[in-house]
């Protein structure tokens, strides 16, 4: 139990002192010019500067002390041994494999994996290039113009991301759009855009049972029935990417268009197996490479750099410093550059799902914080929504900017826009500033009040990179990878997720209810809400 470590008793005495430190006084004279200097890692085109963080060297050696104790290099190395680190599925959680080199020798649970992810690839490979050449056509002979992928949680903001990021306006092929809520305003607002003709559908969904998918791929069927396909004409426009053949068949899609993965890929970590096939088919099959290649070389280093040096190990042990010695319950991502939008939405899932959870390997209960929440925007549009709390409510939250990395032909002013509103908030953050005065309006007219502009207290790490184009990718492998040394020094396991199995479970009974199933029994409360609902339905015009 990491909680019973002599480290972690060393860190809850050294905490209290922390707490009684301004950051401001790090920073002063060389002392901080050399604070700065030592505490920014690089790895692989990433820069992480977390030297305005709540720490001093003590704190550090204190946190990779921890690691060792908590053993959290052995199960980086299980991990990448293929042996089943998911203990309550009892499977292995290899995504590392979907990258893999030829010769890099992944197994999981001891079988070999290369050839079954060659063999997706290839085919992913075939079907992107079909798609974008336009040799993939709609039933009436014409080439197809959009593609809709229709999934949610893992099997939709990953790609989602990626091709927010990386999609460029002028992109050659189709145009990619994502659906993933059930409320049926979603898919028929994009529909409504779509000529059927020329629209594919890529049914996302690793158990292809989960009731929002499966409710909007049914709506998308029936919508293209409606407007001109026949049944057999639906195996131009739907492909699915499943680990359930037997599902995929049965809602009448040709297997040979489903594109597989397996049980060692958890959802939440599958952007880079199949169900990356609209980033395929969105960017082209040589990008997808160059995104695979990219958290490869991520993997490497999470795998094998010190621990001092090793970007993913620094950011989970500054994750479960904030969370469980600083008691810091939320986190705030704020990336300064539009294209990374959505990663705050995905880094939720990532790290919610994963570390959000109470039991340890043994079963016994946590006895600390796990897995803060994420929360953010893109900084600019944050600075001008939350920020006055982060800078000045009695809380305060660390938070991640990621600044803009790159200078576009058509947004040259990106870096000259975004560089310094991103540096100078992280600096008031961290040192705050002097008090100043200001005249209050109204009534105050006359009174002067004094203000604090920022208290100083808010933790900053700043995450950029050299060139543009791999940084998604990597990034998004980098933090992924912090994610497993933060569940190994709570002792949980990351690649589970039975809340939410249990809450798709617990769900069911009503859905019947609303369905016109007898009423079950329930606390008084949900039950009026239930009337309510089906009050409601049956006043809504069809
Ligand atoms: O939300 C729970 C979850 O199982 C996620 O882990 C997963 O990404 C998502 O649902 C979608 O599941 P599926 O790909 O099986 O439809």
């Amino acid at each position: 139990m990491s909680t019973s470590l002599p480290a972690w008793q060393v860190l809850r005495e050294h905490a209290a002192s922390i707490r009684r430190i301004h950051m401001r006084d790090w920073f002063a004279g060389p002392p901080g010019q050399a604070r700065s200097e030592r505490l920014t890692a690089e790895a692989c085109g990433l820069t992480l500067d977390y030297a305005k963080n709540r720490i001093t060297e003590e704190t550090l050696a204190l946190l990779f002390e921890l690691a060792r104790q908590a053993r959290v290099c052995e199960r980086r190395d299980a991990m990448f041994a293929g042996e089943p680190v998911n203990t309550t599925e009892r499977r292995a959680a290899l995504h590392m494999a979907l990258r893999a080199h030829p010769g890099d020798g992944y197994r999981a649970l001891g079988v070999p994996v290369e050839a079954d992810v060659s063999a997706v690839l290839a085919q992913m490979e075939r079907f992107a290039h079909e798609v974008r050449s336009g040799t993939w056509t709609g039933f009436d002979g014409r080439a197809i113009r959009d593609v809709v992928n229709i999934g949610i949680g893992g099997s939709d903001l990953g790609p989602r991301m990626v091709c927010r990021a990386l999609v460029q306006d002028t992109e050659p092929g189709p145009r990619l759009h994502f659906v993933a809520n059930v409320d049926g305003c979603d898919l028929a607002r994009k529909l409504a855009r779509l000529d059927a003709a020329t629209t594919l559908v890529i049914v996302c969904s690793k158990t292809f049972t989960t009731l929002e998918t499966m409710a909007n791929a049914h709506t998308a069927r029936d919508w293209f029935l409606r407007h001109g396909a026949t049944h057999a004409d639906l195996a131009r426009h739907f492909v699915a990417v499943s680990t359930n053949r037997d599902a995929v068949a049965a809602f009448g899609i040709d297997p040979a268009n489903m594109f597989p993965f397996w049980d060692w890929v958890g959802g939440r970590f599958s952007l880079w197996s199949a169900v990356g096939l609209s980033i395929a088919v969105a960017i082209g099959f040589d990008r997808f490479r160059q995104l695979l290649d990219g958290a490869r070389a991520m993997d490497r280093h999470f795998a094998s750099a010190p621990p001092e040096q090793n970007l993913p190990m620094i950011l989970g042990l500054l994750d479960v410093w904030y969370r469980s010695f600083l008691d810091t319950r939320s986190r705030c991502v704020a990336p300064y550059c539009e294209p990374l939008e959505l990663l705050p939405a995905f880094l939720q899932q990532l790290e919610m799902e994963s570390n959000g959870k109470s039991v340890q390997l043994n079963g016994a209960a946590l006895q600390a914080g796990s897995a803060a929440v994420v929360w953010g925007t893109t900084g600019t549009n944050g600075q001008h929504a939350y920020f006055q709390m982060v800078h000045q409510a009695r809380n305060w939250y660390p938070w991640t900017s990621l600044p803009a990395c790159n200078r576009t032909a058509t947004c040259p002013a990106t870096i000259t826009s975004c560089w310094p509103t991103a540096l100078h908030r992280a600096r008031r953050c961290c040192t705050g500033a002097p008090p100043m005065r200001c005249v209050q309006a109204g009534r105050l007219t006359r009174r002067w009040c004094r203000i604090w502009c920022s208290k100083g207290t808010v933790p900053a790490t700043r995450c950029c990179c050299s060139g543009w184009m791999p940084f998604t990718w990597r990034l998004a492998r980098h933090v992924r990878a912090s994610d497993v040394v933060q569940g190994t020094l709570w002792n949980i396991n990351p690649f589970d997720q039975w809340g939410v199995e249990l809450g798709k479970m617990l769900a069911r009974p009503i859905e019947r209810e609303l369905d016109g199933a007898p009423a079950q029994p329930h606390d008084a409360s949900t039950a009026a809400l239930i009337r309510r609902a089906c009050r409601a339905r049956a006043m809504a015009p069809d």
